[in-house]
């Protein structure tokens, strides 16, 4: 193994680094080194970690293995450390955006991002098309609403059976950790009344939206059932007492908060899969995961229960689950949408996004949440909020997408050939207007540098927020997270400030790369969703291997601050989801929405298992109110 020797890379100057396709820079795969572990192994391993005999020896070799001696603690490198990635704001002077007052209202934002959208709320939907998989938008809502179609009243009566329903099915979903049907109620009474009396708030009122367990939401932590971050006790140490700065904006134009999505324990890995909660499963195969950290949140829209969801995302915990599950997740610039109110596990890389059942709709709610706090403010100029004109019928030219072939490629043969497809659709079906899309091969090297740094920062972190409370309740964590909180525990200051290097040092080989393109595309997941197994359901379940072939492609939305969309793009042969990512510079949100937009696939969906709440007055008789539209695996629905 050798256990004694393990030289530090040297790590040259950037400026020396061949970024180009021809670049002599390896590919370095992802080669972790720990075993799939539940129930009693996590058990054993967390007892050793704790041990004052072996434990020390235990993280020594476990980071040796792992290449954390060669990468960050005995490396050399001469870049300063960047501790937080804010960027400071530059106007890109993106095509087809208007610019919005930064002191327009949530409900104003909201308007003006309606204002960009091709669909009026006064044209209906291509009814004839229903055979097409579709599941209820922001717009459908407020369209039914509007002409008294439905009442969110009758809605939310809905929503509460539909959320019970799936609680008793045989494979039960497990959507929250918390909800209050009477509060659901009363929300959706004052928006009823508000229709009635002709004066919504905004198109976002009456919309059921679910929020992530980690995020503050009143009055759930007030109830005895209090939860937050998905743990037995946190709420005994930390008591909210309001609503996040998201969420609060939300609810000022109108939108019904249904409850506390479930989620992983403290975020630790990407499985979702929660042993005092259950697990959130994947409504394309419930067998599966839905992918986590923000795994509640994926499903329940993924469901069509909610048609957006909030997540937190600090390690790819929006983008990864929305992928597995078929939906669009959004994770914008880091500072474009204020954290206060987020339960500060690691703040420098965790930060609030978005999962929506279509661009559109993360688009809205985005309008909704984005923009700085006046307390944010520091004395750089504050980052302007710029909308994307979607309903331009001149498309954004000339923009170059940058594509790492080693990189696109590490990942399974069906995600790599679904994704290569979708690519190429994208430049074929919009060339921008004439203007030839253009794809740059480039190289990005020390990917799996990055993802180690960003592994010892997120640690530290983690490890320091939970220090004071974790003496007393450690005993209290699933086992699962237990280890991981003990491995969190394991990185020195020597560590820390070498990977705050390695965050500068990719921060400028990313700036690099944003001069020969303006957005980085890859597959947002190595891999399909996988099989909850009978033992993670119990104790939980550390899997670090298929973990990192979910996280590889992440990285940088978080440790760089940089924002990033998934957009559903296909499905492997079981029927399972398969996600694109696009990665852009900073303050680039609009760039990004204008290509998720254009990728966004409405041919050809299948079917997931889905709730539609829909009117019995429809004239789509075949699916009413709740009836499970069940997929089959070609995508027939079985229901009705
Ligand atoms: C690398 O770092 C580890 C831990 O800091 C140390 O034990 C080891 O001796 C170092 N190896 C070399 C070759 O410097
Ligand atoms: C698109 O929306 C903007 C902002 O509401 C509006 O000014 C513009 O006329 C619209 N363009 C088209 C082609 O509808
Ligand atoms: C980091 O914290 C965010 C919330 O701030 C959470 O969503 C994420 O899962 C955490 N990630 C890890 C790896 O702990
Ligand atoms: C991690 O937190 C524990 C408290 O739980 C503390 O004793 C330890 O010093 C911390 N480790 C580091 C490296 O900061």
């Amino acid at each position: 193994m050798g256990l004694l020797k393990a030289a530090g890379v040297v790590y040259k100057p950037v400026e020396e680094l061949d970024l180009g396709p021809d670049s002599n820079e390896l590919y370095v795969e992802a080669n972790i080194k720990a075993p799939r572990m539940s129930g009693f192994l996590a058990k054993m391993v967390a007892w050793i970690l704790e041990s004052m005999m072996f434990g020390t020896l235990a993280l020594y070799i476990l980071k040796r293995v792992n290449r954390i001696h060669k990468f960050i603690s005995n490396a050399t490198l001469g870049e300063p450390p960047m501790f937080v990635p804010s960027h400071p704001f530059v106007d890109l002077n993106e095509q087809q955006v208007i610019e919005i007052h930064p002191d327009a209202s949530p409900a104003e934002k909201v308007q003006q991002a309606m204002d960009c959208l091709p669909l009026t709320l006064e044209s209906s939907p291509d009814t004839s098309k229903h055979s097409c998989f579709r599941r209820w938008t922001i717009a459908d809502y407020s369209r039914a609403y509007r002409s008294g179609e439905i009442t969110p009243l009758k809605v939310a009566e809905r929503f509460i059976d539909a959320v019970r329903e799936s609680s008793r099915r045989p494979l039960p979903m497990f959507f929250f950790i918390n909800y209050d049907a009477e509060d659901i109620l009363r929300q959706a009474t004052e928006s009823t009344f508000r229709y009635e009396r002709g004066a919504p708030i905004s198109v976002l009122d009456g919309i059921p939206i679910a929020v992530k367990d980690e995020i503050d939401c009143y009055p759930y932590p007030t109830t005895v059932l209090v939860l937050i971050g998905g743990t037995k006790w946190l709420h005994k140490v930390r008591p909210c007492t309001g609503d996040a700065c998201c969420v609060a904006r939300l609810r000022s134009c109108g939108a019904i908060l249904v409850g506390k999505t479930n989620m992983h324990e403290l975020g630790v890995t990407p499985s979702g899969t929660n042993p005092h909660y259950g697990a959130p499963r994947n409504p394309y195969d419930p067998s599966k995961i839905s992918g986590g950290s923000s795994s509640g949140s994926a499903a329940i829209v993924s469901a069509g229960l909610c048609p957006a969801a909030l997540g937190v995302d600090g390690g790819g915990s929006v983008r990864m689950p929305a992928s597995l599950s078929g939906v669009i997740g959004f994770k914008p610039t880091f500072g474009r949408i204020p954290h206060s109110g987020v339960l500060p596990l690691n703040w420098t890389v965790g930060m609030v996004g978005i999962l929506a059942g279509t661009l559109e709709d993360a688009f809205i709610v985005y309008a909704a949440i984005s923009g700085q706090l006046p307390s944010d403010e520091s004395t750089t100029l504050p980052p302007k909020v710029h909308f994307p004109l979607l309903n331009s019928t001149n498309s954004i030219s000339n923009i170059k997408l940058a594509r790492y072939g080693a990189w696109f490629n590490d990942c399974n043969e069906e995600v790599r050939l679904c994704c290569s497809e979708a690519l190429q659709l994208l430049c074929e079906r919009y060339s921008w207007k004439g203007v030839i899309q253009k794809t740059v091969e480039v190289t990005i090297p020390e990917i799996e540098v990055m993802r180690s740094a960003h592994y010892v920062t997120i640690s530290c972190e983690c490890n320091t927020s939970l220090s004071s409370y974790l003496e007393k309740y450690r005993s209290e964590l699933g086992w699962d997270a237990r280890v991981v909180v003990d491995i969190y525990g394991a990185f020195d200051s020597n560590e820390y400030i070498k990977a705050q290097k390695l965050r500068y040092r990719h921060m400028q080989i990313h700036n690099k790369i944003f001069t020969k393109a303006d957005v980085i595309v890859t597959p947002t997941t190595g891999m399909t969703a996988y099989p909850i197994s009978k033992a993670a359901l119990k104790t939980g379940e550390l899997d670090y291997v298929n973990g990192a072939r979910i996280l590889q492609y992440q990285i940088a939305g978080n440790f760089l601050g940089l924002p990033a969309v998934t957009v559903p793009v296909g499905y492997d042969k079981a029927g399972l989801p398969i996600g694109l990512q696009f990665i852009g510079k900073p303050w680039s949100e609009p760039t990004l929405m204008h290509i998720a937009f254009a990728m966004q696939i409405t041919e050809n969906q299948r079917f997931s298992m889905i709730y539609l709440i829909r009117s019995e007055t429809s004239e789509d008789t075949r699916i009413l109110g709740f009836n499970m539209a069940y997929l089959s695996p070609d995508g027939i629905a079985l229901s009705n």
